[in-house]
């Protein structure tokens, strides 16, 4: 049966990291088109290059300037393979440097909005322009082609670039110094099919579908009839790998869920539910979750413990042992099922080519325990977050879980100021549910990127009635970002916030203040510790 599937990587692109904060989003761009693509280093070698045996390869942009002799070349063999190649940005001005053109720095930084004027008619900006002349698109760059190398016409021009994108039709080498991968680009996404599927030949065979039938065959193949074990923890993540695994092993796969104490309200009963609820009947339905109380476990351990760093360690560490301890119990499993992503992947890779990047390795909670001998499957290594989301609805998981906001690892642990009491986890958890209904009520849970209760330990003044109340206080956090690493607070409507507050005040004796916290990141993080 597995012989008749076809092979989803055989058509695939390369891209060439020149160390642009854009290098993803070209990957998911030629993604999105149905291509299949892989990100490497600039520098990797000839021969993997060949080995990699690419339909096309692209370039990514770069901080770096090729007016300097030590910057970054682009490798002899991707010049030498006979497909086509696309420079962005500085891959466009590494390419002409190198092909014998001339690229100098330009007194006139271009940087955001450019009108791009078409100059000859060209294959690959006859998908932009249509029938148009001008289109807006999006430059970022200092560095300017100044003359082109043997063979090249220009095809398009801007303000302060005049070779603002330039092709060999006879070696079928582009150039484009603005970004065609950002959204601000109109028509980006054109030029980027037009490249990768009609340039290129590939014919766009990377759908969530055939994900999702590939990904099933290689876990079979993979794992057999072994027995595997997963920490679910409601994520969207590892919910899209247990719904592969148990689509591809069913009852083989044992899931298991471990409460710390520090989950939100119903989490449990939630993703049992986005399992079982929506998908009727099916192997998803009867998905094998072995819930974990262990909330005494962890909240023993955490008393009297107030430091944030401290809290996560011995939250990070519970968990491992909880988990180990639980998966140990099974019989002869002898699989670990994970998470892991492309953009993991990605970072590792950087990281082992020593490559500048920011890891935010306090994230990683939960990890495999070092002594622990089972084997990994790992099976979303090739996909980005959006493609995970992609499958996951693919394979009938609800959209409230697909979209969830991000909860992170340590849970309520960092969202209760200093010590943690039971008492306290209780109070938020309701406070937190609170805003989050109401966030749904209003249609507003969508629009922001993650939003949820804080709990302050102070004390405070309040009437209530005729009571007076002398109680601890709750912040709202909503915040609005793109990437995590930066964030604005989401300026929610001020009655939005009056309806939340009234509600958590009056429901919930424990509260006598609740707060708006209007901090962007930075210099505030997201969570309060
Ligand atoms: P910060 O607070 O660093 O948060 O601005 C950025 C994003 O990371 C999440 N976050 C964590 N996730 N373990 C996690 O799994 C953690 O210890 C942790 N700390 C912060 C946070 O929720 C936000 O999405």
């Amino acid at each position: 049966m597995q012989s008749a599937l076809r092979d989803i990587h055989a058509q695939r692109l390369l891209i060439l990291d020149f160390g642009s904060q854009y290098t993803q989003l070209i990957a998911r761009r030629v993604r999105e088109c149905g291509v299949y693509c892989e990100i490497y280093p600039f520098d990797i070698t000839d021969a993997e290059i060949v080995e990699f045996s690419p339909a096309g390869v692209i370039l990514s942009g770069g901080p770096e300037t090729v007016t300097e002799g030590t910057t970054p070349r682009i490798p002899a063999g991707v010049l030498q393979l006979g497909v086509p190649v696309l420079g962005i940005c500085y891959g466009l001005q590494a390419m002409a440097a190198q092909l014998g053109g001339e690229v100098v720095a330009s007194n006139l930084r271009e940087f955001g909005h450019a009108q791009l004027e078409a100059e000859q008619p060209s294959n690959l900006l006859g998908s932009m322009f249509n029938e148009a002349h001008q289109v807006s698109v999006w430059m970022s760059h200092g560095d300017k082609v100044a003359a082109l190398p043997e063979g090249f016409v220009c095809t398009a021009s801007s303000a302060n670039a005049p070779f603002a994108a330039i092709e060999d039709p006879t070696r079928r080498f582009f150039g484009v110094q603005f970004h065609p991968e950002v959204t601000h680009t109109d028509k980006g996404e054109a030029l980027i099919n037009r490249f990768a599927r009609d340039i290129c030949g590939c014919q766009g065979e990377w759908t969530p579908a055939n994900i999702v039938d590939d990904a099933i065959a290689a876990i079979r193949t993979q794992v057999g009839n072994d027995k595997v074990v997963l920490g679910l923890s409601g994520g969207v993540d590892s919910s899209v790998v247990a719904a592969l695994l148990a689509k591809a092993i069913g009852s083989q796969l044992t899931c298991i869920f471990v409460d710390n104490g520090l989950l939100r309200k119903n989490e449990s009963e939630e993703v049992r539910a986005a399992f079982s609820g929506a998908m009727g009947e099916g192997t998803l339905a009867e998905l094998n979750i072995k819930t974990i109380n262990a909330q005494r476990e962890f909240l023993d351990k955490l008393a009297g413990v107030d430091d944030p760093e401290a809290k996560r360690k011995i939250i990070g560490a519970t968990f491992i042992e909880v988990f180990d301890r639980e998966a140990t119990a099974l019989q002869d499993v002898n699989w670990l099922a994970q998470g892991t992503i492309y953009p993991d992947v990605i970072e590792s890779a950087a990281s082992k080519y020593g490559k500048a990047h920011v890891i935010k390795s306090h994230h990683n909670v939960g990890g495999l325990p070092e002594r622990m001998t089972l084997k990994l499957v790992e099976p979303l290594r090739e996909l980005f977050k959006d493609e995970v989301r992609k499958i996951g609805l693919h394979l009938g998981l609800p959209p409230s879980l697909i979209y969830r906001h991000p909860f992170p690892g340590p849970g309520l642990g960092v969202r209760i100021l200093g010590e943690i009491k039971p008492s306290y986890a209780d109070v938020l958890r309701e406070a937190d549910a609170i805003f989050i209904q109401e966030l749904r009520a209003s249609d507003l849970y969508d629009q922001v990127s993650q939003a949820f209760a804080v709990y302050l330990p102070v004390k405070s003044v309040g009437v209530v009635g005729d009571a007076r109340r002398y109680e601890h206080v709750i912040a709202l956090r909503a915040v609005e970002t793109i990437d995590f690493m930066t964030a604005r607070w989401a300026h929610l409507p001020y009655e939005f916030i009056e309806q939340v507050s009234n509600r958590i005040i009056n429901e919930i004796a424990g509260v006598s203040r609740v707060v708006y916290d209007v901090s962007s990141k930075p210099p505030a993080t997201i969570e309060w510790e």
